[in-house]
């Protein structure tokens, strides 16, 4: 169901009179194509210490170098930079000059100990950021803060929190906020930490705003070429028939990798199409079957050989409320959302074939949450989600896997076509984005977890939800 708001407040005599009229105008996204510079525009590094040196010369690259005027120039040392991030080629400033247009600020606060150091570095930021190109990007790189911190760490680090939260809802243009968040002793050079700034950076999270990543270790592994970052990878991916999960379908392949695409035999016409198209092959499968596991592990076996990433996307909805539920409808969505995912990792874990760098991806949802009127057995299904990550995560590491959830809020597919026109209007612009995300959003967000380099993130859950306003 096109947004027809969004159409016409972006076009022609309707944006002059929405303009005049004062109505709230969502910014066209940007996304991500296959060749899109990284960044439109100076990248501004902000703070001060070892990190946010570290991380200028990094984004700068071989070829990097400040813009006259701008301050300092940043170009790396012989023997710096480690070679795997050649080609970010960025123009990094380390002071703001003042009449530049950033494509995106990075306000590197690792090194905050108390609540008045963030004075500086943030009020620093205030007027980059003023001037920041439509669609730009503010990324903040923090340290967790921890039980264990003297309170004034704490308070100082969980202060980065409220700040980015805070600011991603006072950006315009499409353009968003969001945080790289190092825990314990992880270095900011860690792959896991450089992926996640990447991604926050670029044009593949145009619809995740407001959100704190954590980064729990060094393990993951950064790609040859960061256009194909899962190169050579056998990713499987439930749910592939349509929407979101079609569009992971395609994405993965995008990135490189080779393709399962699993649906219900009902829906086989689909997905031999969305199957086709990405080069991969089909597998019609219930996944609330007893033996789904095996039967993707044999399937797989068969046609490719190997197995990297599991991606669980298949969900249904049967709305009531509590007082009205039916078993029927409690016990089906569980079923689909919840227990199939839980059964096929346990088969995947126990087979051996799931050993080299594994991924499980799952979808969970913001209604698992915040909660949602009348979805009681779908918000336990997705917090389930969130919880089954968060557990079975440890158990990949020992083969430098992981596994961690998107939680999408509200994006435009069939599922959300169904909702009342008027309901529908207002979900869409219930976030900072005032705008529903597209199928396309979710599954970068999937394809970066997916990936080699995302390693280091464990049992996290990444909301695609544009600071949907409801939830954290
Ligand atoms: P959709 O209804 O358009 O597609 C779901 C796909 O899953 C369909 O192709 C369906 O045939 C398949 N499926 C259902 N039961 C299955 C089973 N037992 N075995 C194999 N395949 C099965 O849904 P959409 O919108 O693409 O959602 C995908 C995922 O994202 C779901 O898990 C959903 O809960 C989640 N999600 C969607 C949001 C949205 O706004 N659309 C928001 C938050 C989460």
């Amino acid at each position: 169901m096109p947004d027809t708001y969004l159409q016409l407040v972006n076009s022609g005599p309707t944006a002059t009179l929405a303009k005049r009229l004062g109505l709230p105008r969502p910014a066209v996204l940007r996304r991500y194509t296959p060749g899109a510079p990284l960044v439109e525009g100076p990248v501004l590094v902000l703070g001060r210490g070892d990190d946010a040196d570290a991380l200028a010369r990094l984004l700068s690259g071989p070829a990097g170098g400040a813009a006259p005027g701008a301050g300092v120039e940043m170009r790396p040392t012989a023997g710096e930079v480690p070679t795997l991030l050649d080609g970010w080629d960025l123009e990094v400033h380390r002071h703001a000059a003042p009449d530049a247009r950033y494509g995106a600020v990075v306000l590197v606060l690792t090194t905050v100990e108390r609540p008045d150091q963030l004075t500086e570095p943030v009020l620093a930021a205030a007027g980059p950021i003023k001037g920041l190109r439509s669609g730009g990007r503010v990324v903040t790189v923090s340290r967790a803060a921890t039980a264990d911190d003297a309170p004034a760490v704490a308070a100082a680090r969980q202060g980065v929190d409220g700040l980015l939260r805070s600011l991603a809802k006072e950006l315009r243009g499409g353009s968003t906020g969001n945080g790289v968040v190092l825990t314990g002793e992880v270095p900011v050079t860690a792959p896991s930490a450089v992926a996640s700034l990447r991604f926050f950076l670029s044009r593949r999270s145009a619809f995740v705003d407001g959100q704190l990543l954590a980064v729990d270790s060094t393990a993951g592994t950064l790609p040859a070429d960061w256009e194909r970052p899962l190169d050579g990878r056998v990713a499987v991916v439930t749910g592939a028939a349509r929407g979101i999960g079609a569009a992971i379908a395609r994405t993965l392949a995008r990135d490189g990798a080779h393709v399962v695409a699993v649906d219900v035999p009902a829906a086989g016409e689909q997905l031999t199409a969305v199957a086709n198209e990405v080069r991969g092959t089909a597998l019609q499968l219930d996944v609330t079957a007893a033996d789904a596991g095996e039967r993707i592990l044999e399937h797989v076996r068969a046609r490719h050989g190997r197995l990297d990433v599991m991606v669980h996307n298949a969900g249904i909805t049967r709305d009531k409320l509590l007082v009205n539920m039916t078993p029927d409808r409690w016990s089906s969505v569980l079923a689909v959302n919840l227990e199939s995912q839980l059964r096929i990792n346990e088969a995947l874990l126990t087979s051996g074939d799931f050993t080299d760098e594994p991924r499980i991806v799952a979808t969970a949802s913001t209604s698992g949450i915040a909660g949602n009127r009348g979805q009681t057995n779908y918000a336990t299904s997705k917090a389930g989600v969130i919880g089954m990550v968060r557990a079975t995560a440890p158990l990949l590491v020992p083969f430098g896997g992981t596994a961690n959830a998107v939680a999408p809020g509200f994006i435009e597919t069939e599922m959300t076509a169904r909702i009342p026109a008027l309901t529908r209007q207002v979900a869409r612009r219930l976030n900072s984005l005032q705008q529903g995300g597209l199928p396309q959003d979710v599954a970068e967000a999937v394809a970066f977890l997916a990936s080699p380099a995302a390693g280091g993130i464990v049992g996290r859950t990444l909301r695609v939800c544009g600071q949907n306003l409801v939830g954290r």
